[in-house]
Order: C-alpha cells, then structure tokens, then sequence
C-alpha cells in the first residue's frame, strides 16, 4: 500500500496517513507514505515528450515515485479539501504521473480515493474534491475500490478525535485488500 499525502503539513491528512500506517504494520502489511508537497517536484511543462518515450526530462524525486507506484497494486490519495477541489500538490503530482500514464503502467491499479475538509458532510465540500481524485482515476484507467469522506477537520490534529470513524475506515479496507 502506497498512501499519497496531498497536504504539506503535518495536518489532518498526514495524521491520517500516520495512523493507518500503524495499523497497517500491526498486521505486517506493506505501507509507505509519499509527501509530494515536501518533495522536489517540477511543474509539468506539457512538451508531451513522455507520450513519445514514457520517460519525462526533469530528474527529480517523480522518477522515485513513479518506480514506486509501477509496483504497487494499491494507492491510496488523501487531499485535503480545497475550495471543493483536490489539493495543487496533488494535481501537480498528478500531471508528472503522464509518462506512467503513456507506458499503460496506471492502467487497473486500485485507488482508495479519501478526502478531508473543514466543512460539515451536508455542505457537498469533501464529496466534490472526492470527484477530482476520481475523475482522474477514471481518465488514468485505475479503479477506485473505496471512497471516504472526514468531516469538521480545520485544525490539523482534529482527525484524531475521529477514532472510530478511522478504526472503521481502516477495516473496509481490510475487507477489500486481504
Ligand atoms: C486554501 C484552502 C481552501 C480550503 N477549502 C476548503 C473547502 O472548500 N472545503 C472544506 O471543507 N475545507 C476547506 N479547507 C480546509 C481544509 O480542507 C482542512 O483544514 C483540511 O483538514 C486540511 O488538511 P490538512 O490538515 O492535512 O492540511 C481549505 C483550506 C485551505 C488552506
């Protein structure tokens, strides 16, 4: 399992992350966390030389991640909230996975899309940046086998006082993964 943070600091989606990574190593199953914000990433320029080639021209930490998630089955993305949408982290993330994308190397893997906000769940707010992760999914050819939603999180350690909406999180994944 490979979680992608969207956030930069450690806020509610690391501590998320954290969490479950604890989980996860309790019951000895794989788990890394990748930071793309605190990471050397360059914008994507859009020259598409990687749709030619499946390779980009910038080196920098992209070529890790990129190895890391050809080998992965399943990635996690949890963005916090943001104006409704996905975090620019993520989405400049998202833009340098195209030479993955050009090698047919996205296509079937799993996304769990997750996203957090500050807004209560009847305001639509956490439900519309769920749909940037999964658009993307879906025009990158991956399935997204769960959804999750965290609610009423502004501060950055208010996740954690969501222990059993966690605890129930983590065994749907379970269910699906083992
Ligand atoms: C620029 C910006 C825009 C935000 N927009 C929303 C929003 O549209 N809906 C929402 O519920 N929360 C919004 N938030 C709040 C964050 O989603 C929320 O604090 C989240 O828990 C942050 O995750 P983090 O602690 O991992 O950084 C926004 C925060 C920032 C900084």
């Amino acid at each position: 399992m490979l979680i992608i943070v969207g956030s930069r600091r450690e806020g509610n989606c690391y501590n998320l992350a954290k969490k479950l990574k604890e989980k996860f190593d309790q019951e000895r199953i794989n788990c890394e966390i990748i930071t793309p914000g605190n990471q050397k990433i360059h914008l994507c320029t859009g020259c598409m030389d990687c749709d030619k080639n499946g390779v980009c021209d910038f080196t920098d930490d992209m070529r890790e991640n990129i190895n890391k998630i050809s080998k992965e089955e399943i990635i996690m993305f949890i963005t916090p909230t943001r104006w409704n949408l996905l975090s620019g982290d993520l989405k400049i993330f998202m833009d340098r996975l195209n030479p993955l994308y050009a090698r047919k190397g996205l296509k079937n893997k799993k996304m769990i899309a997750v996203s957090i906000g500050a807004r209560p769940k009847q305001l639509y707010s956490t439900e519309a940046a769920i749909s940037s992760l999964t658009s993307f999914a879906e025009s990158a050819g991956m399935n997204v086998i769960l959804k999750k939603e965290f609610n009423n999180c502004l501060n950055a350690y208010d996740i954690l006082s969501q222990e059993d909406e966690i605890n129930n999180f983590f065994n749907e994944i379970n269910k699906l993964t083992i």
